[in-house]
């Protein structure tokens, strides 16, 4: 059945992959002053993955979007569109040509999209939208990130925090509708509290012609007010979303929320009276991988069968910008 609005959207395959190479936290205690059960204690992060020197964002990604294509039962040329959403591309100029290229999605238009760590929510949001208007009918969504280029590995209050991933979902024109309500918020007041920001230097490359060479900074972040920030505007964002969607808080079958800081999970949920186990959290094994957290753990989920066909989920994004944002949808066709 077609909505009031256009074409019903549906979920219909995830994927996921991370590097092999593990940094626990008795690594970062060789390397920062701070200890296992501090940031175990703080954070709920025991280790994460990063890539090496040969790995690329477009590896990771492609074989998350794999994944997700397989279990939709559908090929790479059934592809319309394909967004990446990442704050780390191989290249400035995108990277989501490449993962076409290396899928084969010859049908595809594909583009970048950045959001930092709300990315995958607002690239949800998006693809939605093609869909709904009839212009695509398969859409595939993909978060990714390898922060580890970016991080400064001498600064304890950010090191800590961070791994790298990559996760995908296939979105479809469907029959029924199960994309089911979402707000979207940005705040750039507050862009200074967590930036990865350029830095320009002036190069002089004629006399009295001034152009801006310069590099990217390492990430640099007020922790105290993103925690802040995510506690509170992050219930507000959800209940929003629900209220959109015509639902309250208990109907939620799961709570998505972007794995930053199992401290942040804990308090969202209590704000939401959601209890416990109906909070999905893989933080202790990958750390914050950004734009990937939440459909890492989305393909985790489903693929331990924890999450079944017709689940209400309730995902949520936060982050750089600052962004936030919910998206309420049920799983599978
Ligand atoms: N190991 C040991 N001590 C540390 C430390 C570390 N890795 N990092 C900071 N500390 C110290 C601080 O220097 C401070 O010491 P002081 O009291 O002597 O000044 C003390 O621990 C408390 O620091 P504080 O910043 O108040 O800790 P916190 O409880 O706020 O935890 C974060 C710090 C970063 C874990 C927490 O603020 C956080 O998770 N914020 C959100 C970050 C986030 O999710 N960002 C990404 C959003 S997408």
């Amino acid at each position: 059945m077609l909505n009031q609005v256009g074409a019903g959207v549906v979920i219909t395959g995830t994927g996921s992959a991370t590097p092999e190479m593990t940094l626990n936290n008795h690594h970062l205690e060789r390397m920062v002053e701070t200890s296992d059960e501090w940031i175990t204690a703080r954070t709920g992060i025991q280790e994460r993955r990063l890539a090496d020197a040969q790995g690329s964002l477009s590896s990771i990604a492609t074989l998350a979007a794999q994944g997700a294509i397989a279990m939709a039962g559908i090929a790479a040329t059934d592809l319309d569109l394909i967004i990446l959403a990442t704050s780390t591309p191989d290249d400035l100029f995108g990277t989501a040509g490449q993962i076409q290229h290396h899928l084969g999605a010859s049908q595809a238009v594909a583009f970048d999209m950045t959001a930092a760590c709300s990315g995958f929510v607002f690239g949800m949001v998006t693809a939605a939208q093609f869909i709904r208007t009839g212009a695509y009918k398969n859409v595939l969504l993909i978060g990714a990130d390898i922060l580890s280029r970016w991080v400064d590995w001498s600064d304890r209050g950010t090191c800590i925090l961070f791994g790298d991933g990559a996760g995908a979902v296939v979105m479809q024109a469907g029959e029924s509708d199960r994309f089911l309500g979402f707000e979207l918020r940005s705040d750039g007041t507050q862009n200074s509290a967590l930036q990865l920001a350029y830095r320009a230097q002036a190069k002089e490359i004629v006399n009295g012609v001034n152009v801006a060479q310069g590099n990217f900074q390492p990430i640099a972040m007020n922790g105290k007010e993103v925690y802040r920030f995510a506690v509170q505007k992050v219930p507000e964002v959800v209940e929003k979303a629900l209220f959109r969607a015509n639902l309250s808080a208990e109907q939620i079958d799961w709570l998505l929320l972007h794995q930053a800081n199992q401290r942040i999970l804990d308090a969202v949920a209590q704000r939401l009276n959601i209890p416990t186990e109906k909070v999905l959290s893989n933080l202790a094994r990958y750390g914050n991988t950004s734009a990937a957290s939440i459909p890492l753990a989305l393909d985790e989920a489903v693929r331990q069968k924890k999450i079944h066909p017709g689940d209400i989920i309730a995902a949520a994004g936060f982050g750089a910008g600052l962004t936030w944002g919910a998206a309420i949808f049920r799983w599978g066709r």
